[in-house]
């Protein structure tokens, strides 16, 4: 049994293929993989068009809002870095446009790492919205076959510092995958590999369905998004019920246009 963890965790080393990792890790190439990520980052006009904030003035509210999100997290967790569930309270309230933001939002801070891992398995759309075709899988692909490697569906998103991990292969059972020891133990390989990265889970709406109760056990916090004139103040202390109130982060009230 000991032995089939430590030959899993192995599969789960993303190093040799994450080489534009930022951390402080660093190796004499490092600067270089830094450069040649800065060179290839989205421009504003892009990142607007991927519902994605930018360092441009005309975002600003938006952004220091996503900032503020951040600063709340880092106090709640002191020194270590963590894993946060976003959920929303009812499907198209804008649940994965705050996980993505959030995520970018971490990786505007040069000292981190941001990891966006998408876990909505029966609608993705985190590679969806960012642009990705993921040609080497997802998620689900890796769990099934942990031999091919994590690093095989990490990929780089346009925005330095932001890695994406979509879901793949949709499936209906997700609940399975969630609670089982894989998932775990991907995502504390993930967490403890660096201690710059900030792992972000795209959780299932919390109605209709156990998943975002199941991926809360996986979390350290949860950031519950509100649609704002869409969920009512009775849905929401709902939806908040539902989890560890030492978790909970608190709730982001999302007008989508
Ligand atoms: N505040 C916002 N500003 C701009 N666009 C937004 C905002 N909130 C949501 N959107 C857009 O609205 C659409 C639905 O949002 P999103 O996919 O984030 O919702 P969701 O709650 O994750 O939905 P699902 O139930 O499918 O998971 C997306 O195209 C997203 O980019
Ligand atoms: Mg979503």
């Amino acid at each position: 049994m000991a032995a089939n963890n430590t030959e899993f965790s192995d599969m789960l080393s993303d190093h040799h293929g994450d080489p534009h990792h930022g951390d402080a890790h660093a190796t004499p190439n490092h600067s270089i993989a830094r450069m040649r990520e800065e060179a290839g980052a989205l421009a504003p006009i892009d990142c607007e068009r991927k519902r994605l904030i930018h360092r441009e003035e005309s975002v600003r509210q938006q952004s220091d809002a996503f900032r503020g999100i951040r600063t709340r997290l880092l106090e709640m967790a002191g020194e270590s870095n963590f894993i946060t569930l976003v959920v929303a309270v009812s499907p198209r309230s804008g649940g994965s446009f705050v996980t993505r933001n959030l995520a970018a939002a971490f990786a505007f801070d040069e000292a981190k790492t941001s990891l966006l891992m998408d876990c909505n398995l029966r609608y993705p759309n985190q590679h969806k919205a960012l642009g990705i075709e993921p040609r080497t899988g997802g998620l689900i692909d890796f769990l099934e076959h942990p031999s091919r490697g994590i690093a095989s569906i990490m990929y780089h998103t346009g925005v330095p510092r932001l890695r994406l991990i979509p879901a793949g292969k949709s499936r209906e059972n997700s609940g399975e995958y969630f609670s089982s020891f894989r998932m775990r133990a991907v995502l504390d390989s993930l967490r403890c590999r660096y201690p710059d990265r900030y792992l972000f889970l795209d959780g299932p709406p919390v109605k209709g369905s156990p998943d975002a109760r199941i991926l809360a056990d996986l979390a350290d916090f949860v950031v519950i998004v509100a649609g704002y004139g869409r969920d009512t103040p009775a849905s929401i202390n709902q939806a908040v019920a539902n989890f560890d109130p030492a978790k909970l982060a608190g709730v982001v009230f999302n007008q989508s246009p």
